[in-house]
């Protein structure tokens, strides 16, 4: 079968043996970087946003042989080990891309492609200052919907009380998205039963996890 981390390429660049802590997705080289549209096989598709690892894709490849699993990631350093990992492991259905979410996802999916987002752990920092650098504002929560088919899920983790809520608040704005858990709610379970790296520090150090899960309706709705 032939690799999906093959047909998706490795980013441009030398390789580095550290991967950096911090990347401002602002900088004009990561607003310039114009990926193409990915050649994905036919079958279900899920993307996590800042994979970085990509522990939660592989763990996820394990139970869903038949559905592409696709990594978004700013840093390159962690898309050529996504992929050398998929590579020597032999695995088909993984593959990391190097490409902005605040930029590059209508290059990559078309509308109603995508089954599931997952967006683990984004935004690390909350300080008021770096409240312009958030990865989920409205205008890429509409354009997840967009990519989302009808019925189709995004899950968004944090440990960071800040950070959830004010998610939570840009996604229950957002017209033809419907919370899963009910309005205006966090839910207590991830669903997926795969866990990011991110995830399982959080579990081990016992911190509180701020989950929501929304669907895209499946017909249209009347704005909020
Ligand atoms: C805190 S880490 C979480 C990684 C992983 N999802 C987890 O839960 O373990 C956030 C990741 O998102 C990536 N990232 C941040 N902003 C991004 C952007 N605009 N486009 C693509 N990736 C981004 C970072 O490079 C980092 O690897």
């Amino acid at each position: 079968m032939p690799l999906l981390c093959e047909a998706v390429g490795l980013p441009p660049g030398p390789r580095s043996r550290r991967v950096r802590h911090h990347v401002n997705p602002l900088k004009l080289e990561f607003l310039q970087m114009a990926p193409p549209p990915l050649p994905l096989p036919p079958g279900p598709v899920e993307v996590e946003l800042g994979c970085a690892d990509a522990r939660f894709l592989f763990e996820r490849a394990r139970q869903h042989p038949g559905t592409s699993l696709i990594g978004i990631e700013i840093r390159p350093e962690w898309v050529r080990r996504v992929n050398e990992r998929a590579r020597a492991q032999g695995v088909p259905n993984v593959a990391a891309v190097h490409a902005n979410i605040n930029q590059d996802l209508p290059a990559l999916f078309r509308p109603g492609q995508v089954d599931r987002f997952f967006l683990n752990f984004p935004d690390p920092w909350f300080k008021r200052a770096q409240h312009k650098r958030r990865v989920l504002d409205l205008a890429l929560a509409e354009q997840l919907r967009e990519l989302l088919r009808p019925g189709g899920e995004l899950l968004f983790q944090s440990d960071v009380f800040e950070v959830a809520l004010a998610a939570l608040e840009v996604l229950e704005r957002t017209a033809g998205l419907t919370n899963v858990c009910g309005e205006w709610s966090f839910c207590r379970q991830n669903p997926y039963g795969a866990r990011s790296l991110r995830e399982i520090r959080a579990e081990e150090r016992g911190l509180r996890i701020w989950r929501l899960l929304f669907q895209r309706a499946t017909a249209p709705q009347a704005c909020r």
